[in-house]
């Protein structure tokens, strides 16, 4: 077969089929590759015509695309992607362009980049994030690699990638495993902000006995208002659904055991090799793994009943600062945390065009990544979002509600973990002096691990039982 598709896609999955008409539709040639026939059997009859072929035949596959290739592997993370690299590594040239578009570990991703060079092959590690609807008509690309490397794909992705006021969320990131640390941490406020949300729900429904209508209503105008979010959209669609298999709304049938599939922990494992604090995100992934354990939950809930409580005093509006504040605070500890991995793993990320990518397409796109753009744009060195001016004014207005939602929510027995773990973040991030002086004379009383002062310089020692 003569060379001519200008793209490759590897596994024809919902997010592959998607990704390649996706693709298709902007006018670029493109064949994708899968071994399972029903997949390329779907594809072809969704569409296929002289710019979109599909094949199980890897060598194929290879042959029909023009040099330099550019493949991209939508396939499961893990021990797959390696299997694919090596089958396609046999066939490919010095020069070609392996792109991993899959949720990879950034540690895989700078191995295989090492792996693909002793074949001359290019390898990039890629986020892309938007479901797979986003897939089909604008995801959020997150590249990392070579910047030349890049360039051989930059305009196919500007193409299909979801648009702000005309600006397509991907830009190049940085070097290396970049674009994967990126969407990693990407994942990992999404959950903090699912997990924010589902608290919000909590507090809403069995604190202020909201129906399913209401609580419809109330993100229905959170969401035209300064919350407008993706995550918020969807909640409010969550609350109007009905139930196919019975009376009723589907949301109160579904089990309340929450599935992950790694990103997040990710998150909180790098986060404390880093030695940056993410208590919003590990809070989340620390809630999915709780809820995971529902009989020892039922067996203590009966062991534990909840007796006396106080009644939540709170207002919606009390609701919504809380939700508003700790969303800050959430995307501040992620950004924090890539501050730091840009400088750890030499990534040299430019946070503003972090925000700005993330601005569409992507989970966690939100009217707040415009300001959190600008903050950037103002200073590309801030180290923490909470440093900015602009972030302190709006943050400062919803703390009084977000302190209340919290004490009261603890007062009612009503588990917030992760709006509580973002105010205490705030209250000691913005504390000069913390109690840790008794935590280092501790350390130094039983193992002599020396401590500072305050007053002078040096490590310092104290016999303390003599
Ligand atoms: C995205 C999502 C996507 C996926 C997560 C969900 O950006 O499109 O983040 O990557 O939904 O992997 O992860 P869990 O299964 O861990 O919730």
């Amino acid at each position: 077969m003569s060379a001519k598709y200008e793209f490759g896609l590897v596994g024809l999955g919902v997010m592959g089929r998607n990704f390649l008409l996706n693709v298709a539709d902007h006018g670029f040639s493109a064949i994708g590759l899968d071994k399972d026939k029903e997949k390329i059997t779907a594809l072809q009859e969704e569409r296929i015509g002289k710019s979109l072929a599909a094949t199980g035949n890897p060598r194929e596959f290879i042959n029909a695309l023009k040099s330099p290739r550019k493949i991209m592997l939508l396939v499961p993370a893990g021990a797959v992607v390696d299997a694919v690299i090596d089958e396609l590594k046999e066939l490919l040239s010095p020069g070609d362009l392996i792109i991993d578009g899959g949720n990879s570990h950034f540690r895989d991703t700078d191995r295989r980049i090492v792996y693909c060079k002793k074949y001359k092959l290019r390898f990039m590690g890629v986020g892309v994030s938007g479901g797979a609807k986003g897939a089909r008509f604008g995801p959020s690309i997150m590249p990392g690699g070579d910047r030349e490397d890049y360039s051989l794909i930059a305009p196919l992705f500007e193409s299909v990638a979801a648009r702000v006021d005309g600006t397509p969320c991907v830009a190049y990131l940085g070097s290396g495993s970049a674009g994967n640390y990126v969407k990693m941490v990407h994942n990992g406020i999404e959950y903090g902000l699912m997990q924010i949300l589902s608290e919000s729900y909590s507090l809403l429904k069995d604190g202020l006995g909201y129906s399913n209508e209401a609580l419809r209503q109330t993100y229905a105008k959170w969401n035209d208002g300064r919350l407008s979010s993706y995550l918020v959209e969807i909640t409010t669609k969550i609350f109007e659904q009905q139930d196919d298999l019975g009376e009723g709304y589907l949301v109160d049938q579904i089990m309340d055991r929450a599935k992950q599939k790694g990103t997040g922990k990710w998150t909180s494992q790098d986060a404390l090799d880093l030695g940056v604090s993410i208590p919003s995100i590990d809070s989340a992934v620390s809630m999915r793994q709780l809820s995971a354990l529902k009989d020892l939950r039922l067996e203590l809930s009966n062991k534990y009943p909840k007796t006396q409580m106080q009644k939540l005093q709170l207002t919606e509006a009390d609701i919504e600062q809380a939700v508003f504040a700790s969303f800050i605070i959430t995307y501040a500890q992620g950004l924090h945390q890539l501050a730091h991995a840009s400088r750890e793993y030499q990534y040299n990320l430019h946070l503003e065009t972090v925000c700005k990518i993330w601005r569409g397409g992507c989970i966690i796109r939100a009217e707040l990544l415009n300001e959190f753009m600008h903050a950037f744009e103002g200073n590309t060195g801030l180290e923490n979002l909470l440093l900015d001016s602009s972030i302190q004014s709006i943050l400062k207005d919803a703390l009084q509600g977000y302190r209340r939602v919290v004490a009261s929510a603890i007062q009612a027995a009503l588990p917030v973990m992760t709006l509580a773990s973002g105010l205490h973040y705030f209250d000691a991030i913005v504390n000069e002096r913390l109690p840790m002086n008794l935590v280092q004379a501790q350390r130094d009383f039983f193992g002599a691990h020396t401590y500072e002062r305050i007053d002078r310089a040096g490590l310092y020692h104290t016999e303390w039982e003599k």
